[in-house]
């Protein structure tokens, strides 16, 4: 299985940014806990982090044909990017949106979310584990899926 960890824009500044929301991890961390995780799960992974829109759509692309899974966290393109949900529905990968903080407790503006639409779970405020218990939430989700066939 391969699975595409994306981060959209700030998550490199994790550690720095309002710790109070985002925790005291940095993005390196975060890094090294995907890697070491999907590592023990026998999981191929890439990690892309941008601060760029149409980078994150490029990302996407790429990765039609030759990824199961695609654990996204569009950080504030969450909240304004139509380009990012056309182009998760364009290659037709299952996709979980992971939210670091609570959006739901958050800011007005932060309760929308485009992307939503297209992914097959949301995974909000659980810090950086979030990531993790997405790829968990794939690989039992991709597995049911082949059973079925
Ligand atoms: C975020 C929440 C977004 O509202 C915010 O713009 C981010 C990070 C999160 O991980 O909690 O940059 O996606």
């Amino acid at each position: 299985m391969r699975f595409l960890f994306l981060n959209g824009p700030n998550i490199n500044m994790l550690g720095i940014r309002e710790p109070e929301h985002y925790g005291k991890e940095t993005y390196r961390d975060l890094l090294d806990k995907i890697e070491s995780y999907c590592a023990g799960k026998g999981i191929d992974c890439e990690c892309f982090q941008s601060n760029h829109e149409g980078d994150l759509v490029d990302k996407i692309q790429e990765a039609y044909g030759n990824t199961d899974g695609i654990i996204i966290n569009p950080a504030a393109y969450t909240h304004t990017s139509v380009a990012i949900l056309d182009a998760v529905k364009s290659v037709s990968i299952p996709t979980v949106e992971v939210h670091i903080s609570k959006v739901e407790d958050r800011e007005d503006f932060r309760q929308v979310s485009y992307i939503r639409q297209a992914a097959v779970k949301t995974i909000t405020g659980l810090g950086t584990d979030g990531y993790l218990r997405a790829a968990d939430f794939l690989i039992e989700y991709l597995e049911n899926r082949k059973a079925e066939k």
